[in-house]
């Protein structure tokens, strides 16, 4: 039985939706799935050995990701490479079908650039919209960033970009790295 570690971050849950769904996904085609926040990973460490596929997923926040996000990569840069791995991300300009493909998705070409990991397989998906869930710093700045894409910016706004049936997909996408 494929064995899986998925490792990730979420700001705000949302990206730990989409790993959980990703474990249900590998566990209903016969693999075996273990999920872990990256903090955790980084303070309580990871049986690599018992993976055989490493996948590590994070949003984007203003831009670019969150520190510990490259801190657990450059912790483990010779693990992580030693195994078949694939790295998500999580952003809301991927709502846009031209912006939600690895080329053209402009933060997935910034982890490329800041991460000294280079995942051997690379997936975008789009995220959540929340406003009644931000705080006003972030609501703000986020409508600035929607009104520059043509998003919503609608303070009552809760939109789920994301598409469930290719989180289902990767799933069982990553289960074939093996
Ligand atoms: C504070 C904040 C900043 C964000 N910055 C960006 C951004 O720069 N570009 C973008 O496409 N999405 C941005 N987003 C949208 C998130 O990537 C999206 O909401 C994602 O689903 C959040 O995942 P999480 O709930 O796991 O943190 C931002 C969201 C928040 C809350």
């Amino acid at each position: 039985m494929t064995s899986v570690m998925l490792c990730y971050m979420s700001r705000m849950g949302h990206t730990a939706r989409v790993a959980r769904r990703i474990s249900e996904s590998i566990t209903d085609a016969g693999g075996r799935c273990e999920t872990m926040p990256i903090n955790e990973a980084i303070y309580e460490g990871l049986n690599w050995d018992a993976a055989d596929v490493v996948v590590v997923g994070a949003p984007v926040i203003y831009g670019t990701y969150h520190k510990d996000v490259f801190r657990f990569i450059s912790e483990n840069q010779a693990q992580l490479e030693r195994k078949p791995n694939s790295f998500f991300n999580v952003s809301v300009v991927a709502r846009n079908p031209e912006k939600a493909t690895v080329e053209g998705n402009r933060y997935m070409q910034k982890f490329l650039e800041l991460s000294p990991w280079r995942p051997k397989d690379l997936k975008v998906f789009a995220g959540k919209v929340d406003y009644p869930s931000w705080s006003w710093y972030d609501t703000l700045m986020i409508q600035l960033i929607m009104k520059m894409t043509k998003g919503p910016t609608d303070r009552s706004a809760v939109i789920d970009y994301t598409d469930w049936n290719q989180v289902r997909a990767y799933g069982q996408h990553v289960l074939t790295l093996a």
